[in-house]
């Protein structure tokens, strides 16, 4: 039932080519310019008038959302708060009939971001979800929504179903942007086309795992790690992190990589290794000098990097090579190699990688 794999997780990284593609089958029409789904075409009216966005999720699903934040705000232009569901429920919020809530969730089961969406329909807000599992609490107490096609996940650790949510997500942005008008017509062409690629570019990420084997052997033994991003890749540092601690049990902080200066540079020694998010973009140079602060203070840089790379190859210590996309998209590519890199780094600790110590794949108590 593992399909050859030693885990459940691993095989579940590796699924991540064929359920992406399953998520935008027949939704994504790149050829004619369209996006259909069909949750989101009953109820465009309410997705355009919303005056803001509100998503509700936890863990994973969290980043997820802090993704999906980003496109929307970027693409369609429509205000978006992220809530941590637990949060949200008991601290009295702001809600409005004119606002939109999507909750995102795997399971469709965890209590909090139930509990959330109740509170968001008492206040007469719409409410969609985004679940990977048909027929879960959440599929059903949402007004509408949009499943991920992920299959069912097993393994705690939560990666083929993050990366399919922000496959739909992306989808939810562009079909929005499309209907707003706040994109052109070329960005807009250029996303569907770079998400219809999306499944070979995972595939080529997952072609480094050897290389990340070898660092997660140097690595292994270290007690703590940080992961750095921006943009996009901010979010895919926090689920990086927190990937690494919950399977190996490693202490692993995510930050905005700007951010480093503002506290956690003072951790920096020979002994930290420190994962820094580095594409080819918008923010490269500004990442390449957070890289050289680093280094100036002799931290162990491991970059994921644009396929060609020179200039972070010369100043990290190891490098992860990856397709590049749009960036929004890229970030679903930047989480393939920090899923390897957890997993391996736990098998090699000899952790229990597909049901780590005190956690549960539903979390339906709060
Ligand atoms: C992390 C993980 C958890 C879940 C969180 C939300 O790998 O699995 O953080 O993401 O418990 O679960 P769902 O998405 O089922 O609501």
């Amino acid at each position: 039932e593992k399909g050859g794999y030693d885990h459940f997780m691993l095989k579940e990284i590796y699924e991540q080519p064929q359920v992406i593609r399953d998520t935008f089958r027949g939704r994504l029409l790149s050829d004619q310019g369209l996006i259909k789904m069909a949750g989101i075409e009953d109820n465009l009216n309410k997705f355009t008038n919303a005056k803001r966005i509100i998503i509700v999720a936890c863990g994973t699903s969290w980043h997820a959302a802090q993704v999906a934040e980003y496109m929307i705000e970027e693409f369609a232009r429509i205000p978006v708060e992220v809530e941590y569901a637990s949060e949200f429920r008991y601290r009295n919020p702001i809600i409005n009939a004119d606002d939109v809530v999507i909750a995102i969730s795997q399971s469709g089961e965890t209590a909090d971001t139930l509990a959330a969406i109740k509170l968001a329909k008492e206040k007469g807000a719409f409410v969609f979800g985004v679940c990977n599992v048909v027929g879960s609490s959440i599929s059903r107490e949402t007004h509408a929504g949009a499943y991920t096609h992920a299959g069912p996940e097993i393994g705690v650790a939560s990666t083929k179903a993050f990366t399919t949510q922000i496959t739909v997500l992306a989808l939810i942005a562009l079909r929005l942007a499309k209907a707003k008008g706040t994109m052109s017509q070329s960005d807009y062409l250029r996303n569907l086309i770079e998400l219809e690629l999306i499944p070979e570019k995972v595939q080529e990420a997952l072609l480094e795992n050897d290389r990340i084997l070898e660092i997660a052997h140097i690595y292994k033994d270290a007690p703590n790690c940080l992961f750095l991003g921006r943009g996009f890749n901010f979010p895919v540092a926090l689920e990086g992190a927190l990937k690494l601690k919950e399977i190996s049990y490693i202490h692993a902080e995510g930050y905005p990589a700007a951010e480093m200066k503002h506290g956690p540079i003072a951790l920096i020694d020979e002994n930290m290794p420190v994962i820094v998010i580095a594409p080819q973009q918008n923010h490269y140079d500004k990442v390449v000098s957070n890289i050289q602060e680093i280094k100036a203070r002799s931290g162990k840089i491991i970059a994921l990097v644009s396929k060609g790379d020179e200039q972070v190859k010369n100043l990290a210590d190891h490098i992860i090579e990856m397709p590049n996309s749009t960036e929004a998209l890229t970030s679903i590519i930047a989480t393939i190699p920090l899923q390897l890199l957890s997993y391996h780094v736990a098998v090699l600790r000899g952790t229990n990688v597909d049901q780590p110590r005190n956690l549960a794949k539903s979390v339906t108590v709060e």
